[in-house]
């Protein structure tokens, strides 16, 4: 469990950047403001080219924002609703109980758009890559503007320290100071990839307070378990050493220390 997951590289052999998760340990916890600012950082930037089907507007209530705010964000956007009495599907705003409505509206057109490339979907994405909240933490920050001679690279992508292979289609979404947050705050690209990741690894696994909360409930439980078992097993044991010693093997001791008023009766 404390195995520091820094130690592994990235595919492309340079060691991942890693920072201090906060929802990392046994006893870790996630950092609301920064879940609420990588959201933001997610529907103003990287939700122009990713989906992140698993999720709906209404989660977003379970982390920080009000349930106005998460209706006003969902109304933002179009689905598809019907058929009406008339028979036709026809669009309307998107409710809490809608899923995030994707960029694309399939694999092709978002291939189309993006010189071939699909951009994943960011649902589960940092648990779908080795280390993942270190390596999409990386991957942001790992845009170099000078490539290394030896690199030819492809049509269309860009050089990347992190990316398996160095070269990604996808352009450098987060260059810092891109999204202004509720308090008119804005940040540099590092704390800019550290919200964002923050948002993800929530996203993909928004049930782990609980299961943390749960685990060292159950280890606790298991403490006193022993502890109680602990007692009993020497109440019973004291017992029978008490039988050994008046009716046992050293009766006669017993007797004589009874005679000898060294022991009540
Ligand atoms: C202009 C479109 C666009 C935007 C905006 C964008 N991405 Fe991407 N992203 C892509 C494409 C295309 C790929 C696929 C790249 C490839 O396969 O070479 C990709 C791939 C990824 C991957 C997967 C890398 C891998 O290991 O396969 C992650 C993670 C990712 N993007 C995160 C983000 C985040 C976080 C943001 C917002 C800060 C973002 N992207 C914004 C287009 C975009």
């Amino acid at each position: 469990m404390s195995l520091p997951s820094s130690a592994i590289a990235s595919e492309g052999g340079v060691a991942l950047k890693t920072a201090k998760w906060s929802f990392d340990g046994i006893f870790g916890t996630f950092d609301r403001t920064a879940i609420k600012r990588g959201g933001q950082i997610f529907f103003q930037v990287c939700g122009g080219c990713h989906s992140m089907e698993l999720m709906s507007y209404r989660n977003l209530v379970d982390i920080g924002w009000t349930e106005d705010e998460a209706k006003e964000l969902a109304a933002g956007y179009e689905v598809q609703d019907g058929p009406n009495e008339e028979g036709e599907m026809f669009m309307r705003p998107a409710r809490l109980s809608d899923r995030f409505v994707p960029p694309f509206p399939n694999e092709k057109a978002a291939r189309y758009s993006n010189g071939g490339a699909y951009p994943p979907d960011l649902s589960v994405i940092t648990k779908a890559r080795a280390n993942g909240t270190n390596y999409v933490y990386s991957l942001l920050q790992g845009y170099k503007e000078e490539v290394p001679e030896h690199v030819e690279l492809a049509e269309g992508t860009n050089y990347n320290e992190f990316f398996p292979g160095n070269q990604i289609f996808m352009a450098q979404p987060l260059y810092g100071e891109d999204v202004e947050f509720a308090d008119g705050t804005t940040v540099d690209l590092e704390q800019e990839a550290k919200y964002i990741v923050n948002f993800l690894a929530w996203a993909a696994e928004p049930e782990l307070e609980a299961r943390k909360s749960l685990g060292i409930k159950v280890m606790l439980y298991l403490i006193l378990l022993t502890g109680m078992f602990y007692a009993l097993k020497r109440r019973i044991w004291s017992r029978l050493c008490l039988d050994e010693y008046t009716h046992g093997p050293y009766e006669e001791q017993y007797q004589k220390d009874l005679d000898d008023h060294k022991m009540p009766s």
